[in-house]
């Protein structure tokens, strides 16, 4: 990966290194009486995060958005954190082999310095994570368990008694967050209650969703790619039913990374109120 620097173009002007442009975001210093919650995506010019998969069945990030770039500043988001949120959905594709690695990212040689900055940090080698289902229908792979790592179910009201039980002697312990389906709110309540203070969703449009509405989500991290893709059906950054009271994400930090190998240009903008 060419180290091209990058330029911070709000709230003030500076050539920044692209390596530790996050961990420079210190989220851990970010929680108070709640945890803090943040939550991160890749974009297109026209707000594509996900198209269908036309070889393997159902959706995935578009190849010619995702980057390595952009991969990076995913990787410094989730080191930071105690705990991250993935789905069904997620494990779902992962048994079939059609999704993108999270589960065992730290073995990976190009992020050796994340690792040792989590090291440094006094954290456990990588961040619990936590599954949330209405379905509880996915297999549980051993990637989701390595390395001693916890792993946390959270369902509705729903959920299917005997899977619950099954589950609970596979992962760990199952909770119920909302009656039909996970509520935010109380989700991070209870995350909070188990001492998880900082909190990545690395997962999709409906999670994104369930935050916001719960009135959860502090920060979103949006990388737009400068490339157009059209194309029906597609997902944006968030998916459910129109918001009741529009909310606002102020932008917060903008930096402008220069045509590459890999992309044309593309934005990394944090939003958020804190
Ligand atoms: N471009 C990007 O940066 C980016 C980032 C993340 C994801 N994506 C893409 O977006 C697509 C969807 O991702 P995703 O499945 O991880 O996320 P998602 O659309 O947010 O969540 C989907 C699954 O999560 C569970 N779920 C979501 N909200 C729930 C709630 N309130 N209560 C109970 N269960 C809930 C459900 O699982 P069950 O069906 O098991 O009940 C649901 O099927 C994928 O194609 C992914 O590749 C793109």
């Amino acid at each position: 990966m060419p180290d091209t620097p990058l330029i911070q173009l709000f709230p003030r002007s500076a050539t920044l290194a692209l390596e530790g442009l996050y961990l420079a975001h210190e989220l851990r210093q970010l929680a108070g009486a709640q945890p803090f919650v943040y939550a991160n995506f890749v974009a297109s010019l026209d707000g594509r995060i996900a198209i269908p998969d036309t070889t393997k069945g159902g959706m995935k990030v578009p190849l010619n958005i995702a980057n390595a770039r952009d991969w990076r500043l995913f990787q410094e988001l989730a080191i930071q954190a105690d705990l991250i949120i993935t789905t069904g959905r997620y494990l779902r594709d992962y048994a079939a082999g059609k999704a993108q690695e999270i589960l065992r990212v730290y073995d990976d040689p190009r992020f050796a310095d994340l690792k040792a900055w989590r090291a440094a940090q006094g954290l456990s080698p990588q961040p619990d994570l936590v599954v949330i289902s209405s379905s509880l229908d996915f297999p549980v792979p051993d990637a989701l368990t390595h390395g001693g790592r916890r792993v946390v179910v959270v369902t509705d009201g729903r959920a299917d008694r005997r899977r619950v039980e099954e589950l609970e002697t596979q992962v760990g312990q199952v909770f119920v967050a909302g009656d039909d389906t996970v509520d935010g709110r109380r989700f991070v309540e209870l995350m909070a209650n188990r001492g998880y203070r900082i909190i990545y969703s690395a997962a999709g449009p409906k999670i994104a969703h369930m935050l916001l509405t719960g009135g959860v989500l502090d920060r979103l991290y949006l990388t737009q790619v400068s490339r157009v893709l059209g194309g029906e059906p597609f997902s944006s950054i968030i998916e459910g039913p129109l918001l009741e009271h529009a909310i606002d994400l102020p932008l917060r930090a903008l930096y402008y990374d220069a045509p590459g190998d890999e992309t044309p240009g593309q934005l990394f903008a944090c939003y958020g109120k804190r």
